[in-house]
């Protein structure tokens, strides 16, 4: 079981008094230490004894950890926190299964109180190198786990930017609806990954569709993607959705030009590889960047 499932059995079993003391060591991320028991009854107002028993009970279910100078926030604590916070401010209301797992993220399919789907990403970043330290020094130290919890955190904040913005410009990519924490709750886009798709009926269509994404996002919202490839497409039999944007940098940045160039050239070489399509970077550059280019 993933940690965001762990988390999403144990959210309903959650009692407002666990929420306080996980919220208090939430807020402990920011000064990347572990905490002793007395900071959390400061925080959260409860006895010790109340303290001593929640923190008991939030170690047994996996949400906190002990080290040696006190008690830190895990991956799967933050995981609660954010589902819990989705659910009360009526986003969802089941779980459902894994739609993917990428190298920074855990995607699943969730549902509203009226049966409508969405998919909700939890930044997993640091996942990789996270298992390297743990199996080097069987324990996550605290400020390990806050650099990458926070870097979680952040990830979710740029993608829910990007989204946002591309969407209302009317760039092909999925509907941004509501961020907690590391989570993103988006639309479900019922698609294949490009690099599975092996027939197009018009690929030189999807090229140009794929570029006009790019072109809304360059030109209109002044956003760059940053990590474009066949795997952050999905196609779903007529349109093609850009996703994955939590490294999308502003077009102004210093490196946006190279990221960009980099952006289109998977692309070109993607379509030219697999369907045949061979064009040109500069007409592509152009189309991409100039407003009123044609294709
Ligand atoms: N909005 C969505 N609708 C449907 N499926 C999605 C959606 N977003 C993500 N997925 C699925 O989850 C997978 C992982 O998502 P995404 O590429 O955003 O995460 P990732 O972990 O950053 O991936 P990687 O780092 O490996 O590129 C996708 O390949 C896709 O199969
Ligand atoms: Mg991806």
């Amino acid at each position: 079981m993933s940690t965001a499932e762990v988390a999403a059995n144990l959210v309903r079993l959650l009692e407002a008094r666990d929420y306080r003391v996980l919220y208090a060591l939430e807020k402990a991320l920011n000064s990347f230490e572990q905490v002793k028991a007395d900071y959390i009854e400061k925080v959260t107002g409860l006895h010790e004894d109340e303290v001593a028993y929640r923190l008991g009970r939030l170690r047994e279910m996996g949400l906190v950890a002990k080290g040696e100078s006190g008690y830190y926030l895990v991956s799967s604590g933050l995981d609660a926190i954010a589902l819990n916070a989705l659910v009360q401010r009526g986003f969802i209301s089941s779980f459902g299964g894994n739609v993917g797992v990428g190298k920074e993220a855990d995607v699943f399919d969730v549902l509203d109180d009226r049966g409508h789907m969405y998919v909700l990403k939890f930044y997993r970043i640091g996942r990789t190198s996270f298992r390297n330290v743990r199996r080097k020094r069987r324990i996550m130290l605290a400020e390990e786990s806050s650099v990458w919890l926070k870097a979680c955190i952040n990830a979710a904040k740029r993608e829910a930017w990007a989204l946002s913005k591309v969407y209302s410009v009317c760039g092909m990519v999925p509907k941004f609806f509501a961020r907690e924490r590391h989570a993103v709750l988006m639309e479900k886009i019922e698609g294949t990954m490009l690099n599975k798709v092996n027939f197009l009926e018009s690929p030189l269509n999807g090229l140009k569709e794929i570029f006009f994404t790019l072109k809304k996002a360059y030109v209109k919202a002044s956003i760059i993607n940053g990590d474009l490839s066949e795997f952050n497409i999905l196609y779903d039999g007529k349109k093609y959705y850009v996703i994955d944007w939590p490294q999308a940098v502003d077009a102004n940045s210093p490196n946006s030009q190279f990221l960009l160039s980099r952006d289109i050239n998977n692309i070109l070489k993607f379509f030219r590889k697999k369907f045949g399509v061979d064009y040109p970077f500069d007409k592509a550059y152009k189309f991409v960047t100039v407003p009123y280019s044609r294709f």
